[in-house]
């Protein structure tokens, strides 16, 4: 274990969860770590005693941009903060092109809803058509959806975005983004990523994976809160995309209020229409300075050691793991099921009688530990889950 991660596992004082709960579930909503909540605090005291006044707020909001930008190797001028993904993928899918009956996107089986009816949306609109790429069970009994289908399916004539989670949430496979971003950036197509099951666990690299499009609420991996989000738009497409809603702040002399001018910012900013979720937002930067405290690389070695250690342990209780697992298809989301018990009264047991926070999604039990989780409290899930 390195340092930077050994100050943390475990730790009240930085993760005051650590002291209710066996906490489960950063693929849902993550507890606030001290230093987020801080940051909330100070901005909601500074807004009491002195309104905007005191502090440079909006100037500010620009670290934020930065932070982002530096966990996905993009620039600061290539990020708008926003309110949540879906506020990011409808953007994409409503202004990032000019769509002709018969137009394809193509999305993976299983995919969040917040990836899904941005682009159901066209078909009645446009006449869209709505790829969805099915999964499939492997030998192993985990289940995927295959990088070649994808791949076949993206190469089809007349698609014109391909759209992923990096991991599914409901599987938690990793998608092997690299190459779909380089067929796509090849034939023309665009390529958009939902990035809030992976980003502050996993590293993603919008330049290397050939990215176009991503969207990543804070309030999971990265540890902030609800109600503050961010997209990336590659800085050549900006212009050619169109804001979803534009406001006082998508144009460039957006402090001159009564000189209307409706010329829209040349950079990401053109995305952010108004006044913005400030306390949301700080409490997002301090998340991601936590993070890169750490370092991504640190992170998601921890978080694969809690999980393999997971997924030891649930097999032996003759559960069986539905998450691929094998190269780098691994995430922090492990899915298992039982062959006997119900898996909503093991959750609601788990709850209610031992302070054990985990999910069922689609019909799965869903594990979901972050780095600050201890290997003990591990050992205790595994020995609190009914065996067989
Ligand atoms: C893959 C994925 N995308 C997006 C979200 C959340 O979407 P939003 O930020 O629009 O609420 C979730 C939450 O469960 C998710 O799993």
């Amino acid at each position: 274990m390195s340092d930077p991660i050994e100050r943390y596992v475990g730790n009240v004082e930085e993760f005051p969860i650590l002291a209710n709960w066996d906490f489960f579930n950063h693929a849902g909503a993550s507890p606030l770590p001290r230093v987020v909540a801080d940051a909330m605090r100070k901005i909601i005291q500074d807004t009491e005693r002195a309104s905007y006044v005191e502090d440079h707020r909006y100037t500010d909001l620009g670290q934020i941009r930065a932070a982002a930008a530096g966990l996905i190797n993009a620039s600061e001028g290539e990020i708008a903060l926003l309110k949540n993904t879906a506020e990011g993928i409808s953007l994409v899918a409503r202004g990032a092109v000019e769509w002709k009956p018969g137009d394809r996107a193509v999305i993976a089986a299983g995919e969040y809803p917040a990836n899904v009816y941005p682009w159901m949306d066209l078909v009645g609109r446009h006449g869209v058509e709505l790829v969805t790429v099915p999964e499939v069970t492997d030998a192993e009994g985990t289940r995927q959806v295959p990088l070649e289908s994808i791949v076949r399916e993206a190469g089809k004539p007349r698609t014109r975005i391909v759209s992923l989670s990096q991991v599914e949430y409901a599987t938690g496979q990793r998608h092997d983004l690299a190459p779909i971003g380089k067929l796509c950036r090849e034939r023309g197509i665009l390529f958009c990523v939902d990035a809030i099951q992976s980003l502050g666990a996993l590293p993603l690299d919008v330049k290397a994976m050939q990215i176009d499009y991503l969207a990543c609420g804070g309030q999971k991996w990265l540890l902030g809160p609800e109600g503050a989000a961010f997209c990336y738009c590659r800085r050549e497409l900006i212009e050619h995309t169109q804001p979803l809603d534009v406001g006082a702040s998508s144009v460039i002399n957006h402090l001159a209020y009564g000189d209307y001018d409706y010329t829209l910012k040349s950079d990401a900013l053109r995305f952010e229409s108004g006044s913005q979720n400030i306390v949301g937002h700080f409490g997002l930067l301090a998340a991601m300075r936590l993070l890169h405290g750490i370092g991504v690389d640190a992170i998601s070695r921890r978080i694969k050691h809690l999980t393999d250690r997971l997924i030891e342990g649930v097999r032996a209780k003759g559960y069986k793991v539905l998450s691929p697992r094998g190269g780098e298809r691994w995430s922090g989301i492990v899915c298992f099921t039982s062959p006997t018990h119900d898996h909503n009264a093991i959750a609601r047991a788990m709850r209610k009688d031992h302070r054990t926070e985990i999910v069922v999604r689609e019909g799965r039990l869903r594990v979901s530990p972050h780095f600050y989780n201890t290997d003990q409290q591990i050992e205790r899930l595994v020995e609190r889950l009914p065996g067989h």
